[in-house]
């Protein structure tokens, strides 16, 4: 197996949360035109979480999810050197890492937000990756946070009966070559089809009375769920193997398949296409719908706590989404 890193990255230790209140699809049936039965058989999901709290955002989720991981392995947050967010939807457009950083007491620790929807988390991972190959840093927080409950139009069926809230973390943290189990990556952008998903920035129709300037408000989701669909169908396998020959490997190596949990119809047709038992998918969308930048982190953290992926075994890790942005990471456990 071929390795191209200087030095080596490891996760150390994953954590989760997710807010307490649940909203079934039945619940959502009763506010739009829908059924249990048709969100359970395209999608599926049956339930996800939603924040409630007036005073409650992205970066609460994103400190429990932190402080979960950090438990884990006693590690003091002042050993922290670097915290990636990975959100959509920050409390702040300035960014909400550095919020986390002050509240889980990770006094020194540079942080900042990185925005690329659902394939955040890959992106943060391959991030940090970076950072610890190098020698720059020795532990980093990577989040993948995300409240879209928050900007969902709640009348409209086609968007509303997929998402849900949570944050997931892992701690990664260098260590030699020999040990290294961020094996590779692949990462992909598209920016022609951006328009088939986007939380997209509208101008009021009038400027300034006296300043001949536009300002503007944030829309809400708006997707072309099936060219999405056909996108992550389409690109998704194409990325792992290109991530799996970079590093000599096949799909006969890959032990669990974590893929972006946007809908069960897209892992399954995946692992059909790579030919990789459906027994080796690691899925938990039925609870929480799309978690978007939190999904693979909060998927990732519940199969580790069930003891499902054992030591040395390839995870093959897929995000997809906005952008459009698609990637993989291949890691050894
Ligand atoms: O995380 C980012 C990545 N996002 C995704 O990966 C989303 C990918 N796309 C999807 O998961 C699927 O496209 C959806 C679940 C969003 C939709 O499933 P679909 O099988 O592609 O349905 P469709 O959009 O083709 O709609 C089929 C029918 C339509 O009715 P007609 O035109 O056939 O009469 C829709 O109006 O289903 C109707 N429909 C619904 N019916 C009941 C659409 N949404 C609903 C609904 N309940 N919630």
């Amino acid at each position: 197996m071929k390795s191209f890193m200087i030095q080596g990255a490891k996760i150390l230790a994953t954590g989760s949360a997710v807010p307490n209140s649940s909203l079934s699809n039945n619940q959502i049936s009763n506010i739009v035109n829908t059924s249990d039965e048709w969100i359970f058989t395209r999608t599926g999901i049956k339930e996800r979480r939603v924040l409630t709290g007036i005073n409650q955002s992205v970066v609460d989720l994103g400190i429990l999810a932190s402080m979960d991981a950090l438990k884990k392995i006693s590690m003091d947050p002042s050993e922290i050197d670097l915290i990636i967010l990975a959100t959509s939807s920050p409390n702040d457009l300035f960014g909400s890492a550095s919020q986390i950083q002050c509240k889980i007491g990770a006094t020194n620790a540079v942080a900042f937000d990185l925005t690329a929807a659902c394939s955040g988390f890959v992106l943060g991972i391959v991030t940090a990756s970076q950072f610890l190959q190098n020698g720059s840093y020795r532990n980093i927080l990577v989040i993948g946070a995300d409240v879209l409950s928050k900007w969902i139009d709640w009348s409209d069926r086609s968007t509303c009966i997929l998402f849900g809230d949570a944050a997931g973390a892992a701690i990664v943290q260098r260590c030699s070559n020999q040990n290294n189990s961020i094996l590779n990556f692949q990462l992909n952008t598209d920016g022609k089809y951006s328009e088939h998903l986007s939380i997209a920035y509208k101008n009021y129709t009038s400027p300034h009375s006296k300043l001949n300037l536009y300002q503007g408000y944030f829309n809400y989701v708006a997707m072309n769920g099936k060219e999405v669909y056909k996108f992550a169908v389409s690109q998704v396998p194409l990325s792992i193997l290109k991530c799996l020959s970079s590093l000599d490997m096949s799909v006969n190596d890959v032990d669990w398949l974590l893929l972006h949990q946007a809908n069960e119809r897209i892992l399954k047709a995946v692992a059909d296409k790579l030919s990789i038992n459906k027994s080796k998918i690691i899925a938990n969308l039925s609870k929480y719908g799309n978690t978007s930048a939190a999904s693979i982190p909060l998927a990732l953290d519940e199969a580790v706590q069930d003891d499902k992926i054992l030591d040395s075994q390839i995870v093959v890790i897929a995000g997809f989404g906005a952008g459009l942005t698609w990637g993989t990471v291949v890691i050894r456990w």
